[in-house]
């Protein structure tokens, strides 16, 4: 047993961790000359052979080899994790990693509104109606008393077709559309997509939201449209019992004027930032202008097939759009159709 076999064992070991290209075989190193019964251990071991003079020495050299190897491990064993680390993010898999989840998306703010909408009319015996979104000037003006040359139709900034037909502009053509296949008793909804030349801005866009009403019978009044859009309110801002607004008017009636209702109405809703205090939002009115509505024409009935001097109803039209902005209190239309997902992930 000699020094010189210890530099040997040493020199040796040394190039093995260095060729060493992964933590198994590195193990495999270390387990080769630091095990007790390993290289290293058996030398230990025939320490006790040697004469008393030279086994101090020797075993301190052995020990130093020892020491040095064990640091030398531990090196290549770090090294070799970070070039495991760097490798994992191209092509070696580790199937103990945890996964990426994939990004499944969710429904626009719009379409949970519209939603939420059927579902409270749906408890009132409303049934959901999709009308078209390219309609004819029939449907669109002339069934609803609104004749070629009356002054309302300007207020719609229409988009034409080449043919003639046109983009709606409202959704109130679906009325029409039902009642030629529907008799009386009626009730409907109709949400949809409505068009118009509008330039953009923070309340415009030339494409928006509409939701169309329509309650049709034998003796429906003012009344029944009261009761019946002062709960849709009340449960789509949260009023119902023991909310804040429970015990005063959630909703006021102004005459106005639409060319398919007689009498016609615009609906204002108590303020839902200020309950009707007065503040920035409702212009110190503590009113918000929110739906048009009324007593549908005598005309329109008869153009759609059913008999007005039988049946009586109303309708009323709301912007998907503006109901979303009160809800969420946003103040610019824009957000809702830019498709910013920093926007859109909060609803
Ligand atoms: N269609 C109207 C608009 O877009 C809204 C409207 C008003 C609809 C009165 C109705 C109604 O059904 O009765 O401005």
């Amino acid at each position: 047993m000699q020094d010189s076999d210890l530099e040997k064992i040493k020199n040796e070991a040394n190039e093995e961790i260095n060729n060493a290209g992964n933590q198994a075989e590195l193990l495999f190193v270390r387990k080769k000359y630091l095990d007790n019964d390993g290289i290293l251990g058996q030398f230990f071991k025939s320490l006790s052979q040697l004469p008393k003079e030279r086994r101090g020495r020797t075993g301190m050299i052995a020990n130093e080899v020892k020491k040095n190897l064990a640091a030398a491990l531990e090196k290549k064993s770090e090294i070799l994790a970070e070039v495991a680390v760097v490798s994992a993010s191209d092509d070696f898999f580790d199937p103990t990693l945890p996964g990426i989840c994939p990004k499944i998306g969710h429904l626009h703010p719009f379409t949970l509104l519209e939603r939420e909408i059927a579902e409270i009319f749906g408890t009132m015996g409303f049934e959901i109606m999709e009308s078209r979104e390219i309609e004819t000037e029939w449907y669109n003006f002339d069934a609803l008393n609104v004749p070629k040359d009356h002054p309302a139709r300007d207020a719609f900034d229409t988009l034409f077709l080449e043919d003639g037909s046109c983009l709606r502009p409202h959704t109130s053509p679906g009325q029409v559309r039902y009642m030629e296949n529907h008799q009386p008793p009626l009730r409907i909804i109709v949400p949809g997509r409505c068009f118009r030349r509008d330039a953009v801005d923070a309340s415009h866009m030339p494409n928006f939201y509409q939701v169309e009403g329509l309650m049709v019978d034998e003796d429906v009044s003012v009344a029944n449209f009261k009761a019946v859009i002062d709960e849709f309110f009340k449960r789509f801002f949260n009023r119902s019992e023991g909310g804040a607004a429970e015990h005063i008017d959630n909703i006021r009636l102004r005459p106005s004027f639409f060319p398919f209702t007689e009498p016609s109405f615009e609906v204002d809703l108590r303020c839902v930032n200020c309950a009707g205090k007065g503040c920035s939002a409702c212009k110190g009115t503590g009113w918000m202008e929110v739906m048009g509505a009324g007593m549908v024409h005598p005309c329109v009935l008869k153009n759609s097939g059913v008999d007005p001097d039988l049946w009586r109803g109303f309708a009323f039209g709301v912007g998907l759009d503006r109901l979303a902005m009160i809800k969420y209190k946003i103040n610019d239309i824009r957000l809702f159709y830019g498709g910013d997902q920093r926007f859109l992930n909060q609803f």
